[in-house]
């Protein structure tokens, strides 16, 4: 007999007379000649109720069906005559797969964030982190979903690379273990030259990679782990997080502020439309205001905004920072938000920043001054997006590669494509990690990444 899933048995037209489920007890409640299990199996939030009496062959097992443990249920799913659930299961047959003892960590009570995390192997078995793992996964089907209506296509950036793309320096270096024989036991010998011939990093960003790519393709996305050594112990950073990176030829940065606003919106509205009952956990007990947070990004265009005027409406702002701002520095978080948050009340896009603060590869505006570079600010999370137009011009690339202390015979692929049909041609990256923050109102990144890695943090 084929098995149900708890999702498409909750959302049956009809009774059936015969049903397999499977799935891991929520909960058991013992009455007199009869027990209640809440079954859920991740298929969706909701849990199925299944009845075992004492007719059941399987009756004088309960005993060792504790919380946590893992069964299979044969029965009828019959009409519930309770409130909730319109179905449930009457079980014929119980069989205990496997067993959880009574000192199973997820005991029915409501637990802390932080002791989650110091069991991210059993809590996606909760109620919100399976919520959140199944947006997760809804997302990234969203973000292909995207990008193959536009013809835009899926480019594998390679994950071990020879350059640093942002020039922060932020990375993780690779190298090969040789076991050395001569010892008497094992030795292990980091050899980082060796293998490639050259030092060897983990890839911060696939945008110089989808550039190339997208010089012979069009337009293509990048939809993968990117890794930052930055030590930087904030509920938004990762040293390990997925990032989504499309790149278009011949496209300027008002065609790259118009992708990312369509491509924040597209996923919001995705997730707002496939994800209902998962989201309405977020409203319900993370963030009251998630879902008018959400419809806001989805009502209006986004503010477009030069960094000058940010500087100008930060300067003239009564809010008490804890930096303080000017031309020429970075914007904050607190400033993000600020102007997201409390000055617009919607998601803003600051474009225009001085060439200073920003990485080589952005194209230099007129002023000799700025750069065509472009962050998404919204509520909450501050920096959704960032990405530029990026410089075409292959002397102008040069003399930016040379002001930033760069060496151009490392990228020499990277100024050849302006050698060769160069096209002005834009992208932006899109911290996936970040969007589901967003989406979901939780505050913490560990809380959105299955295995979370953060400084002093590798636990699994
Ligand atoms: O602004 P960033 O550093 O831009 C780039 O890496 C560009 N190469 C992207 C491009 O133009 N193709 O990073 C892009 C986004 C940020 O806006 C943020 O959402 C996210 O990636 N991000 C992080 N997310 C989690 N943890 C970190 N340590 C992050 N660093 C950046
Ligand atoms: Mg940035």
């Amino acid at each position: 007999m084929k098995r149900t899933l708890i999702k498409t048995a909750i959302n049956s037209d009809s009774a059936q007379d015969s049903i397999l489920v499977k799935g891991w007890v929520r909960t058991k409640r013992d009455s007199k000649g009869f027990s209640f299990i809440e079954l859920n199996d991740g298929s969706c939030l909701k849990n199925i109720q299944v009845i075992v009496d004492e007719s059941c062959p399987a009756f004088a097992l309960l005993e060792a069906v504790n919380t946590g443990a893992a069964v299979e249920v044969r029965g009828a799913l019959v009409e519930s005559p309770g409130k909730g659930q319109r179905w449930e299961v009457k079980a014929s047959d119980l069989v205990l797969v496997g067993e959880a003892g009574p000192d199973y960590p997820l005991q029915k009570k409501r637990h802390t964030d932080e002791y989650l995390r110091s069991m991210a192997h059993l809590r996606p078995r909760t109620n919100k982190y399976g919520a959140v793992f199944r947006i997760r996964s809804e997302s990234a089907f969203a973000v292909h979903d995207f990008f193959r209506k536009r013809n835009i296509f899926y480019f594998h950036a390679p994950i071990i690379t020879g350059s640093d793309c942002e020039g922060a320096g932020e990375l993780f270096s690779i190298a090969a273990q040789s076991q050395d024989s001569d010892s008497g036991r094992d030795k292990k010998t980091a050899q980082s030259l060796d293998f490639f011939g050259k030092e060897a990093n983990l890839t911060v960003s696939g945008q110089l990679e989808a550039e190339l790519f997208a010089q012979a393709l069009g337009g293509v996305y990048t939809f993968g782990p990117t890794f930052r050594a930055e030590n930087s112990n904030t509920p938004r950073h990762a040293a390990e997080f997925w990032m989504i990176e499309p790149e278009i030829a011949f496209a300027d940065l008002n065609d790259n502020m118009d992708l990312a606003e369509d491509l924040t919106k597209g996923l919001v509205g995705h997730i707002m439309e496939h994800c209902a009952e998962d989201l309405e956990l977020f409203a319900k007990f993370v963030d009251k205001e998630l879902m008018a947070t959400l419809e806001n990004i989805m009502s209006g265009p986004f503010v477009r905004l030069p960094y000058r005027e940010a500087v100008e409406i930060l300067t003239g702002s009564k809010e008490k920072f804890e930096y303080e701002v000017a031309f020429g520095t970075d914007l904050q978080t607190e400033h993000e938000r600020y102007l997201t948050e409390k000055h617009f009340g919607k998601p803003v896009i600051v474009y225009d920043y001085p060439k200073t603060i920003k990485p080589f590869y952005m194209r230099l505006n007129e002023d000799d001054e700025t750069v065509a570079a472009m962050d998404l600010l919204v509520p909450r999370v501050g920096e959704l997006i960032g990405g530029s137009q990026r410089e075409e011009r292959l002397e102008v690339l040069q003399r930016r590669l040379a002001e930033c202390g760069m060496a151009e015979d490392s990228y020499w692929w990277y100024l050849d494509i302006r050698r060769w049909g160069t096209t002005p041609h834009s992208g932006f990256g899109l911290g996936f990690e970040r969007f589901l923050m967003l989406v979901t109102g939780v505050t913490n990144i560990r809380d959105v990444i299955p295995f979370p890695r953060t400084p002093k943090h590798l636990e699994f």
